[in-house]
Order: C-alpha cells, then sequence, then structure tokens
C-alpha cells in the first residue's frame, strides 16, 4: 500500500501521539503503576461527578430527551438550542454581541483548531501561501502536527521576566512582532499550555489591535479560560471584537470524553467551520451538549466553574508548590514558571548538563511521567537552547502522586 504525501504526514507520528502512547502503556504495564504527571487528562472532581450523574439520570429517564440524544442527528452546527443559550450567556454575562450565527460545535477543541488552522493557512487563490503565527512560543503541544500543508506554521520567541527567586515569566516580546502579509491568523492559548502563563489583558488587548491592524483574526484558545472551565488563578476578561474567535471546550469542565467545543467566531467562519464539520463529520456527538445545554442555559455552568472547578484546581497548584518549598532546596538550580492557570508546572532547568528528554527519561526510570519541553517549541525553525530545558508537570492528579513526582524530579535535579 502507498499513502498519500499528506497521508504519510499525518499517519507519521507526533509528538502529541508518543506522549499518549507513553501514558496508555505506563498505565498498561504489570509494574507498579506510575506517577501520571505527564498527560492533560482533567481531573475527577467528585461535585462534578455528581452533576454528570444527575444530567445522565435526566436523560435517561426520559424516553423523549434520550431518543434526541441518541437516535438524531444534530445539524453539522450543532445543537440549535445549546448553540441559543451559549449566545445569551455570552451576551448577557460577558457583554459580546453574538448570535447563533457566531457559534459552531466540533469535536472537542482540537478538531476546532484542525479547522481553523488549515482554513486560513495555506495556499489561496492567488498562489500566496498564509501562514500561521504563534506569538508566545512554547505553547500547546497538540497543534504542532495539524497544518495540511507543510511549513505553515510561524513562531515568535518570548521575553523572559525573572519575577523572584526561582521563579520566571515569559512575555509577548511585541518589540520584534511583526506580522508580515504572509501570516493569516494568529493563535495563543490563554491560560497557556504547557507554562500556565496568564497573558494579561493588557497584553491581549495589543494583541487583538495588532490582528485588527493587519486584518487578521486572533485566535484565543480557551481550553482553560472563563467563562468555563475557569482555571484561571489571576485576572482575566477574555477579549472579543469582530477579528477575534474563542474556543471554549467542555473538556477541561470534566468531559473529555464527550469530545465538544465550541468556536465563537464573526458568522462568516462559524459558517465554514460548521460546513468543514459536515464534510469531515457529517455532524457531531450529541452527548457533551445535551448534559452541558441546560447547564449553559441556566448559568450554572458560570457558578461550577467559580465555585468546584476553579478552587479544585487551585488548591492542586498550591499544594504542588507546597511541594517544591519543601522538596526543592534553596541552591537546587530551578526556575518555575509562574503559574496563572491551568494544571501545569512549567519547570525551566538552564544549569542542567542533562537535556529535557534525557531527565524525561531518567524520572521515567523511576516511575514518574512527565512531558520533556522540546514538544512546545514546535513553530521555532531556529535553534534555542531553552527548548531541551523545561519539564512540564501536571498537578491534577491526586496530591500523593504529585508528591513522590516532584521529590523524584527534585532528586534527579540534583543529580544532574
Ligand atoms: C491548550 C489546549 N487546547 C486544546 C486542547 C484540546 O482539548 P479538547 O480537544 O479535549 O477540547 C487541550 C487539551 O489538553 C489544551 O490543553
Amino acid at each position: 500500500m502507498k499513502f498519500s504525501l499528506l497521508g504519510d504526514r499525518l499517519s507519521g507520528g507526533s509528538g502529541i501521539e508518543t506522549l499518549m502512547d507513553d501514558l496508555g502503556h505506563a498505565l498498561a504495564s504489570s509494574g507498579p503503576s506510575p506517577h501520571m504527571l505527564g498527560g492533560g487528562n482533567p481531573a475527577h472532581i467528585p461535585g462534578m461527578e455528581a452533576v454528570w450523574a444527575s444530567r445522565m439520570n435526566d436523560i435517561v429517564s426520559d424516553p423523549a430527551k434520550l431518543r434526541r440524544t441518541l437516535a438524531i442527528y444534530d445539524p453539522p452546527r450543532g445543537n440549535p438550542g445549546c448553540i441559543e443559550a451559549l449566545a445569551t450567556l455570552l451576551r448577557e454575562e460577558l457583554g459580546w454581541p453574538v448570535g447563533p450565527e457566531n457559534i459552531a460545535v466540533t469535536p472537542g477543541g482540537q478538531t476546532a483548531f484542525f479547522f481553523l488552522f488549515n482554513l486560513f493557512g495555506g495556499h489561496d487563490a492567488d498562489g500566496c501561501v498564509g501562514r500561521i503565527l504563534f506569538p508566545l512560543m512554547p505553547e500547546y503541544i497538540g497543534y504542532a502536527n495539524q497544518a495540511l500543508e507543510p511549513g505553515l506554521f510561524r513562531a515568535h520567541r518570548p521575553r523572559i521576566e525573572e519575577t523572584g527567586p526561582h521563579r520566571f515569566k515569559y512575555h509577548i516580546d511585541f518589540e520584534t512582532l511583526n506580522p508580515g502579509p504572509e501570516v493569516r491568523a494568529m493563535c495563543v492559548s490563554r491560560p497557556t499550555n504547557p507554562s500556565g502563563n496568564l497573558l494579561s489583558d493588557a497584553a491581549m488587548a495589543r494583541l487583538a489591535s495588532l490582528a485588527e491592524a493587519r486584518g487578521i483574526p486572533l485566535i484565543i484558545d480557551n481550553a482553560y479560560g472563563w467563562p468555563f472551565p475557569g482555571i484561571v488563578f489571576g485576572e482575566a476578561t477574555p477579549p472579543w471584537n469582530d477579528q477575534t474567535i474563542h474556543v471554549m471546550s467542555l473538556s477541561k469542565f470534566g468531559l473529555p470524553g464527550t469530545r465538544t467545543a465550541f468556536v465563537i467566531a464573526p458568522p462568516e467562519v462559524a459558517s465554514a467551520v460548521s460546513s468543514m464539520m459536515a464534510v469531515s463529520g457529517l455532524a457531531n456527538g450529541n452527548f457533551g451538549q445535551a448534559i452541558a445545554g441546560p447547564l449553559i442555559a441556566d448559568r450554572s455552568i458560570l457558578a461550577l466553574s467559580r465555585d468546584v472547578v476553579r478552587p479544585f484546581y487551585l488548591q492542586k497548584r498550591d499544594r504542588a508548590l507546597e511541594a517544591i518549598a519543601e522538596f526543592f532546596p534553596d541552591d537546587l538550580p530551578y526556575a518555575l514558571h509562574e503559574c496563572g492557570g491551568a494544571m501545569f508546572l512549567w519547570l525551566w532547568l538552564p544549569w542542567s548538563r542533562r537535556t529535557s528528554r534525557e531527565l524525561y527519561e531518567a524520572i521515567k526510570a523511576r516511575g514518574v511521567l512527565v512531558v520533556p519541553g522540546e514538544y512546545f517549541f514546535f513553530g521555532l525553525h531556529e535553534d534555542w537552547r531553552h527548548r531541551h530545558e523545561c519539564l512540564r508537570i501536571s498537578f491534577a492528579m491526586p496530591e500523593e502522586d504529585v508528591r513522590v513526582g516532584l521529590r523524584i524530579i527534585a532528586d534527579e535535579i540534583a543529580r544532574a
């Protein structure tokens, strides 16, 4: 059998696939179960699991709802009631002037980005190649292999600020960020996976006005942001103007298995996404919208994000920072990114003799899985030492796993 070039590219393996494989094998192997600080799986929050059980009961106990959920195709754009409810929430709670024409449902954020990057990036009718710019590396590993045409991604190195002893923060380097005419869209995750960076409202406003001046969209990956799931530990208002495209997923709210996300965009973009959905998948799965639709309509999605999901992860972050303070002596050479949201600690080890990949292997051999940082610098074509000096550590897992993992990581850093 001979695959096409495109087939080879899409099936040829990727960082995200290796990561998922490693996690899967580690879980399936018969040895002592490893401490899984690698994946992006959300935590199982008891208060949220009770909500899922109650929503499922509500659906299953009503034959009409059950039929509606299991036995009917939704339109490619998504469930009209759920979309209308989300538009109303965004209008009334965030003041965005949007209606159902601004929204399209996709099978998770991952698919939304696949659609959006290839909608804007690639050859256009004039024979020019449009590119996607990531203004702040490191960025989410899952974008890395999504471009259907090779070489579509451009990326920008950050400015690094030392914010305190053993602490640092990436900033967009606006002095040197200058998207050329080939850039057709910019994209940032906020809060950022992997670094936990929370771009300030001022930085977002500056990015939005740069996009507006260039007449290109700013795609904001809201996987961890407001209004849901709200895993945000500082001030952050989601911006909106005619150039912004938000992707809001139900995954980190606790429903990754339903594969449901919403693209909120100018009508022509929402409509294009819905057409791409029809071509590639006919329609979305109904379950996520059936479970979350009523929570969106009665706004309990906001209260659950604010009062259940956010405090849960905030406490986890604080416990992880306490473990760092306990196990990482002051003379240990390390720096931690300021964690303003999401579910990760991003550790920078500029003085290590071992690369992040070597450290990852050593840590894995001791039963702890993290993610070596180099995958998250996918768009940078220049060599930069920093990309081999970082590790991503999830703190979503049970506290004891996080503590054991951090103790072993500290020990390995001390040996390096
Ligand atoms: C920043 C970011 N964007 C998008 C995704 C994709 O998530 P999903 O497809 O489950 O919505 C993830 C998942 O970890 C993520 O961390």
